[in-house]
Order: C-alpha cells, then structure tokens, then sequence
C-alpha cells in the first residue's frame, strides 16, 4: 500500500501519461514526475526531513513510483508510434474505388512481324530457320562469296569496317550465313535466314544504315531455276494469299550464276500506282543459281549439288504492304507510328 502522497502522485502520473497525445506530451510528463525537480524526486528530496522511522518507507515507494511511472511512459510511448504508423498508413491507404492507371501495353515492331510470318511459311515449306553473326569476317561477307579484295562489286556495298585491317565488318547482307550453312549442314538442305545487315550510305526515304534482310538457301542435287521460281511463288502465295504474276530479269550478284532480278505484279493496282510506280511491276529481290565457286567454299561438290538462294529487305516489304512512305520511320523511334500496328 502506498501513502496518500505517493498514491496522489502515482495517479496524477498514470492520469498525465494516458492523456499524452504525442511522443512530445510524454516528454514533458517524464520531465514533470521523474526528471530533476520532479515530483518523484521532490518526494525522495524529502527524507532528509522525515522521521528516521519514516525514512526506509518514503524511499521505498520512491522507487516504486520510479518504476510504475516509467512503464507506463514506456508503454504508451510504443502505443503512440504504432498509432503514428497506423495513421500514415491509413494517409496513404490504396482506394479501391479509384479507377486502375492504364496500363500501356507495347506493340510487336512490324518489322518482326512480317518476320515471324515469314518464318511462319518458310518453316511450313521444309525450311530450317538459322543465325549468323553481325559483326563479321571479310572472307564471309565477300572473300567466300566470290567477291575477292580488289572486286568491283565490293563498290555495292558501303562498309562499315569494324577495325584497321579491313578484317572484320558489320556484315552488310545475310549472304554470309550461306556460306556458314554450307560449311556446316550436309546437302539435301533448306534455310532461312532473317537477320539485320548494316551499309554505310546516305541515308533516305528507302535506304537506312541499319535494314533488315532476309536470305533463303536451297541446296541438293538436281535443284534448277524452276525449283527457285517455284518455292518464290508458293511462298509469295501465302504471303499476299492469292497468286502473283512474277518475271525474273537478269541481275549481277557475284555469288550466283546465273543471277536475277525477281519482280512481282503489284500487288496493289491492275494499271499502274504510286508504289509500282506506274510500271505494275515491284521489284522484290535479288536471286539465282548458287555459283559453283561459293559451293566450293562452303566444301561442297558443284559436280554433284546445285542450289539456288535470294535475299530480299523485310523492311521494304513491310513499306510496300503497308504503304509506308519513309524507311526511318522503322528505328526512329516515334511510338506514335509504331503503334499503329
Ligand atoms: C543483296 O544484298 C544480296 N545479298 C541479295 C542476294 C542474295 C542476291 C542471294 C542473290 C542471292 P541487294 O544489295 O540488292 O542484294 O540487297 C537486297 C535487298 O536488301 C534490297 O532489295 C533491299 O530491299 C534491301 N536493302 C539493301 N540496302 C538497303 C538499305 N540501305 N536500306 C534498306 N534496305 C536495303
């Protein structure tokens, strides 16, 4: 049992300690009951004057007040802040009735998609699908591709060298995976080969630094120019789902022999329109035999295997199907025109 003074005080304390609003409330109830001149201490301070009998008691409860005060402190100290905590959270509490933010969802690059639907036919016709490196050697870009150093031909495409020597370069077509396939698949064979390609020219409305082609490879014995008109057309079936008038005009490509130049109908008008311009005829790519010479490179026998390849832009492809007037449309960036498709 506590005296009536220490019973006073203890409630006093207990009453000023459930009433502290905040951290800062508290402080001062510690100040005013326990610290320098506090009421606990002002009751301690008073031994000096009390009866000697007196004396054990009051310092007793003295020490009692101490502790039962300054739980209670401690206690409603951690009930505040996790009611502080409680309260911020509540601040910044999700609301379910507000409307979700949209979400923004991208949109496959048209030029991946016409890709992936090309790859789509092609795997559907027997072809495998490979890779090559971009950054590669000059024996794959040109020298294996019969296309020796000192060539004329090495004039058609600008280069991006990629070190002092002339070695290596960013490859500025896919004709160099034919040669990596015919080193490494053994022949009856089909492929597909998508991949960028880069070319160090002017920049315009049909010509980009950084394009994207797509090469096709066929060889296995007994394989002629009608096999290579006859894999176009099918394909060229699927991808505009009716059958196109083709022609093939002779082209130069060193690694082919003999070489064309394969034309579609256009595909868009009967007599003559902005994208044929006027002729009825689009030019779609570049193809034809597989030279013996590249056969050879690749330690293949032009006695026994023949082949045919092509290569044609996707990104051209992607203009002409879509209509797209400006080839840097592609990787300029601009999500107003990519997601459009
Ligand atoms: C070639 O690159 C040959 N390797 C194609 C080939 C393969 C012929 C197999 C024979 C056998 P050419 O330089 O014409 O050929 O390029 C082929 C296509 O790539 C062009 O028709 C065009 O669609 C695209 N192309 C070429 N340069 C660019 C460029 N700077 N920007 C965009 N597309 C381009």
């Amino acid at each position: 049992m506590l005296s009536q003074a220490a019973q006073s005080i203890q409630d006093a304390a207990l009453a000023a300690v459930a009433d502290a609003a905040d951290g800062e409330a508290l402080s001062v109830v510690d100040r005013e009951f326990l610290g320098k001149g506090g009421q606990v201490g002002l009751l301690l301070a008073s031994i000096k004057d009390a009866e000697p009998a007196d004396r054990p008691r009051i310092g007793q409860e003295a020490n009692a007040l101490k502790q039962a005060i300054g739980a209670a402190i401690s206690e409603r100290r951690e009930a505040l802040s996790g009611e502080a905590l409680a309260a911020e959270r509540r601040a910044d509490d999700f609301d379910p009735t507000l409307p979700a933010a949209p979400l923004t969802r991208g949109s496959i690059h048209p030029v991946t998609q016409v890709t992936r639907e090309l790859e789509d036919i092609f795997t559907s016709m027997g072809y495998a699908i490979l890779d090559g490196p971009e950054v590669e050697l000059d024996y794959y870009n040109f020298e294996a591709l019969n296309i020796p150093k000192d060539h004329p031909a090495r004039e058609m495409y600008d280069t991006f060298w990629c070190d002092a020597d002339m070695n290596l370069l960013l490859r500025t077509h896919t004709s160099p995976v034919q040669i990596r396939a015919l080193e490494t698949l053994d022949p009856p064979f089909r492929a597909i080969v998508p991949g960028r390609c880069f070319r160090n020219e002017t920049t315009d409305a049909s010509h980009e630094h950084t394009f994207h082609q797509m090469e096709g490879l066929v060889v296995g014995e007994g394989i002629t120019v009608g096999h290579l008109i006859g894999a176009m057309k099918t394909f060229l079936r699927e991808l505009f789902q009716r059958d196109l008038d083709v022609r093939l005009r002779p082209g130069y490509f060193p690694f082919v022999e003999p070489g064309f130049e394969f034309d579609i109908r256009c595909p868009f008008c009967a007599d003559g329109c902005r994208v044929c311009k006027k002729t009825t005829w689009v030019e779609f790519c570049g193809c034809g035999m597989v030279h013996p010479n590249v056969l050879r490179a690749g330690k293949i026998d032009p006695e026994r295997y023949t082949g045919f390849a092509f290569g044609f832009g996707l990104d051209r492809l992607v203009m002409l199907r879509h209509g797209i007037d400006d080839i840097r449309h592609f990787m300029g960036g601009d999500l107003r025109f990519l997601e459009q498709f």
